[in-house]
């Protein structure tokens, strides 16, 4: 049974800055973290088959460039589009945008960034992503963002939809998901510098 990789890009610099959404380049770390992970990969797979897919932000490109091999860019897995807040911190949109801020922490699923998306829009925009990794035969590293991979790692694993915004994804860290006969076997691995 081919496992399913996923990955969140390396730190990138508006991690180090508390900044969501953007499209910033990683930080040193999220670069050391981008080798280790090339370097991990090529352990597991060597000569073997893999297929890794990005979104078409810098953070998850520059993530895989130390694999050394072809990618595949999607849109689809470009971060939870915060529309008017792009490019804030938390501690400014309820500074600036309290109301927003409140109705967010009182709904995180359905709550919509004004000009922006919902979890609930994430999951319906990933759907042609998860047709197309159910027909895939080879392994596939998904290398993409926190709210993205947790939209994926709850389809995955059989969670309710509405807990995906709560679920934990922390960064430098690969999840392996092999399925057995029942269910699904998680392996998870600190690859951090
Ligand atoms: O920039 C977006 C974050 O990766 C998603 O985090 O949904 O917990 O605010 P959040």
């Amino acid at each position: 049974p081919r496992p399913i990789y996923l990955s969140r890009h390396g730190e990138s610099e508006y991690n180090v800055a508390h900044r969501i959404g953007g499209d910033s380049p990683l930080s040193p770390q999220g670069r050391r973290f981008a080798q280790n992970l090339g370097r991990y990969v090529e352990g597991e797979v060597g000569e073997g088959e893999i297929r890794i897919w990005t979104s078409t932000l810098r953070r998850t490109i520059e993530t895989a460039r130390p694999l050394g091999r072809g990618t595949v860019e999607w849109r689809a897995l470009d971060e939870i589009d915060a529309g008017d807040c792009d490019g804030m911190t938390y501690d400014e949109i309820r500074a600036a945008m309290p109301k927003e801020f409140e109705a967010r922490s009182g709904d995180k699923f359905d709550y919509r960034y004004p000009r922006g998306e919902s979890y609930r829009d994430v999951i319906r925009r990933l759907e042609p992503v998860i047709v197309e990794l159910e027909r895939e035969r080879s392994p596939v590293l998904i290398i993409a963002h926190q709210a993205i991979l947790r939209a994926l790692y709850a389809y995955l694993m059989d969670k309710p939809p509405r807990d995906c915004p709560h679920l934990s994804v922390p960064l430098h860290t690969l999840v392996k998901l092999t399925p057995q006969t029942y269910g699904v076997m998680e392996e998870r691995f600190e690859l951090g510098p």
